[in-house]
């Protein structure tokens, strides 16, 4: 059977790219019925960063409201915030021993999210891909279905696992090899301000990104003011080449009808981008409105919300507590 597991930060709202690369594939893989799915909401990542305990508390009930508003069923997937399992952060600690520091200066995100200030980054901001690795490890999580953007934080787990079991286990498959799992046709989103940078819900510009919480007259502003060229809307690839802009809002559009970029193209090649963004102004209005007003409803009930997250940490509490066990006798501690 297989174990999915994947997980998001809950800072500010959640942004297009978050569901068209990771939330909406959870739902995909959790209606395929043959896998026991863990979805967790990763508070503790999210304070690698300076936080306001309150807005915390908040941002991981909000978080839950949109995983389930977007499909995620509580009844058959379990929703937790990780820092109601505390095996996430014994378990950092164990692989933070066994985790070499050149295999974390490797890691893009750290120096991009760092920027020039590295000496003033946090301790966890750096370690953040070891906490990552346990989140994925703890469970014996088979498939991690997220964004383009987290493939080398999942080959570091995959190197954690591997590391642990020639080093602990005698060479025997101890920590399951997951696999990341990059699926449909928006792995990466692109801002709407500039299409090279990636589509963030930290980017400082608001216009830049479409948020879960936007209203549709948002939607369609944004929408019409997105960045795009003088010339006419690219009708395949080679003429889009180069024309990130225009490529990035036929990939939202391919993802949000259900077909690709190139489906697109061959529907707007030619017409004016006027034209286009119209037509993806109502279409993302369309499927992206009822998920908001599904998720404030939700957030008018937030013992119910609580409820959720309460069951979903007992049930992830209990799947990775053996593999917890074995761990510290592997490593030769007392339990
Ligand atoms: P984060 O917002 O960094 O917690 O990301 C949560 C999930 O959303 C991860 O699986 C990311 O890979 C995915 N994700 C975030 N931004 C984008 C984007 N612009 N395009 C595609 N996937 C994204
Ligand atoms: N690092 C991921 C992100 O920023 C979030 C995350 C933390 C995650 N732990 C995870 C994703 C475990 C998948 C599995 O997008």
């Amino acid at each position: 059977m297989k174990r999915i597991l994947s997980c998001m930060q809950p800072t500010n709202n959640l942004q297009l790219g978050n569901y068209l690369g990771a939330l909406r594939n959870w739902v995909k893989l959790q209606d395929d019925g043959d896998s026991e799915c863990l979805y967790g909401i990763v508070d503790l990542h999210a304070i690698t960063v300076k936080h306001d305990p309150a807005a915390l508390t908040n941002a991981t009930r909000s978080a839950a409201a949109a995983y389930i508003a977007a499909g995620v069923d509580p009844k058959k997937s379990s929703i937790f915030a990780q820092s109601a399992v505390p095996a996430h952060s014994q378990m950092m600690w164990l692989f933070s021993c066994m985790t070499p520091m050149g295999w974390l200066n490797r890691m893009t995100q750290f120096k991009e999210k760092a920027g020039k200030k590295k000496d003033q980054a946090s301790l966890g901001l750096y370690s953040y891909p070891v906490l990552m690795a346990a989140d994925i490890l703890i469970y014996q999580a088979t498939h991690v279905p997220v964004g383009d953007d987290q493939k080398q934080h999942l080959e570091l787990a995959r190197d954690i696992a591997a590391s642990f079991n020639q080093h602990y286990a005698g060479g025997d498959t101890f920590f399951t090899m997951p696999e990341p799992v990059i699926m449909g046709e928006a792995t990466r989103v692109m801002s709407l301000r500039d299409g090279t940078a990636k589509m963030s819900k930290s980017a400082e510009s608001d216009m830049s990104r479409i948020n879960l919480t936007d209203d549709a007259d948002t939607i369609a502003n944004k929408i019409r003011k997105a960045k795009t060229d003088p010339g006419a809307v690219p009708s395949n690839k080679e003429e889009a080449e180069g024309r990130p802009e225009a490529l990035n809002l036929l990939t939202i559009y391919g993802a949000l009808s259900d077909t690709s970029a190139e489906a697109s193209m061959a529907e707007f090649g030619g017409q004016q981008f006027s034209v286009l963004k119209n037509a993806l102004s109502d279409l993302a209005v369309a499927k992206l409105t009822p998920i908001t007003s599904r998720m404030n409803e939700l957030l008018t009930d937030p013992a119910e919300i609580d409820a959720i997250l309460a069951k979903g940490a007992e049930k992830a509490r209990a799947l990775s507590q053996p593999t917890v066990d074995e761990t510290m006798k592997l490593m030769g501690f007392w339990s």
